[in-house]
């Protein structure tokens, strides 16, 4: 039986009668915070951190979303200013979400890929505005369709992965345009990956990256997010193109296929409930891997803070820290400021 302190006794020693009881302390290593620093084996920086932001129409506008505390959808004047302030508190990346009114969505999404939509308008601003700010765009047509799903629907209202893949490529084209550095579709379509780098190529885009959310889960986490750009499914739910949050294996082969067609850096989704994923990821994969800290993980810490249960800022270093330490190297995140300000 071990009493603390605990005493280990070598056997050999024992054995030639030199009876010697060694007393492990692994506190000596955390007795001071210089030592502690020394001995640190994750480290989170802002670099490691990407700002999903949302953007609408007009001006003027930082309408606040109810579920998602702290967080605005920005009209395009003031997405820049909010861009600023992320990138002086040292955000290097930021991913672009477009809020689109019910008016300009229709069934096969098409205001995703009209010249000059409002995502096109916010890349080539932040582009301007902030040259050396990488900018992400997200790739799926849900904030785009009156149903709401991430692509256009065969007769039975089953989403049609090959008739999705022009629509998609046709949006990633128009990012690229507008300047954006890395393309990041995130609707679970076979193949896509494959589809877009063609697509890229071929309009004189290679130098753009993408990154794939090759293991997004079927979460209910996404709430949130849902209302923060008014994308609900209308009808059914996602779970014909989300993957199944019992499933493990299945992601290890969607990251496998995604690095097979092309992906520069692939993406697990949601993060907290999925370090395992992550990890085991890590282990079969040299491209770089990031983690989406969705909406729910976020609104739930919000939500225990307003009612004085929780310290976000501490809270939200804890996980983004986790996740960094189950192995990914960079993380979406809304906490980029409680962190950082922290
Ligand atoms: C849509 C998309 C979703 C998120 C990112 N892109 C929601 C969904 O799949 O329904 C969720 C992000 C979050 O919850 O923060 N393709």
């Amino acid at each position: 039986m071990l009493t603390a302190p605990y005493i280990f006794r070598s056997s050999t020693l024992s054995e030639s009668s030199q009876e010697l009881d060694l007393v492990r302390r692994p506190r000596r290593n955390r007795q001071s915070s210089a030592v502690r620093d020394l001995v640190q084996e994750t480290r989170l920086h802002p670099s490691d951190l990407v700002s999903p932001l949302f953007v609408v129409e007009g001006s003027m506008q930082a309408q606040p979303i109810a579920s998602m505390p702290g967080i605005y959808r920005h009209s395009l004047d003031l997405l820049v200013e909010e861009a600023m302030e992320l990138h002086r508190l040292g955000i290097r990346a930021i991913d672009l979400f477009c809020y689109i009114p019910d008016e300009k969505k229709d069934l096969m999404g098409s205001e995703a890929e009209r010249s000059g939509n409002l995502l096109q308008q916010a890349v080539r601003l932040l582009k301007q505005e902030i040259p050396d700010l990488c900018l992400m765009v997200d790739i799926a047509l849900d904030p785009f369709t009156t149903h709401g799903h991430d692509g256009v629907l065969n007769d039975a209202g089953f989403v049609d992965n090959d008739l999705t893949l022009p629509v998609l490529g046709r949006m990633s084209v128009l990012a690229a345009e507008a300047g954006a550095d890395i393309v990041a579709p995130s609707d679970m379509m076979d193949g896509r990956i494959a589809y877009i780098r063609r697509a890229l190529d071929s309009a004189g885009f290679s130098h753009v990256g993408i990154l794939s959310y090759a293991a997004k889960y079927a979460s209910a986490l996404y709430g949130p997010f849902r209302e923060a750009l008014n994308s609900s499914p209308k009808h059914g739910d996602k779970k014909g193109y989300q993957m199944n949050p019992a499933n493990v294996r299945e992601a290890l082969m969607e990251c496998h296929l995604d690095e097979l067609e092309g992906a520069d850096m692939l993406l697990i989704k949601p993060a907290l409930p999925y370090l395992d994923v992550i990890a085991k990821v890590r282990n079969v994969t040299n491209l770089p891997i990031g983690a989406y800290h969705v909406s729910g993980e976020y609104s739930m810490v919000m939500a225990a803070a307003q009612n004085g249960w929780l310290d976000a800022g501490k809270v939200f270093s804890e996980c983004l820290l986790s996740i960094k330490r189950a192995g990914a190297d960079f993380i979406l995140t809304y906490a980029a400021k409680h962190v950082l300000k922290n």
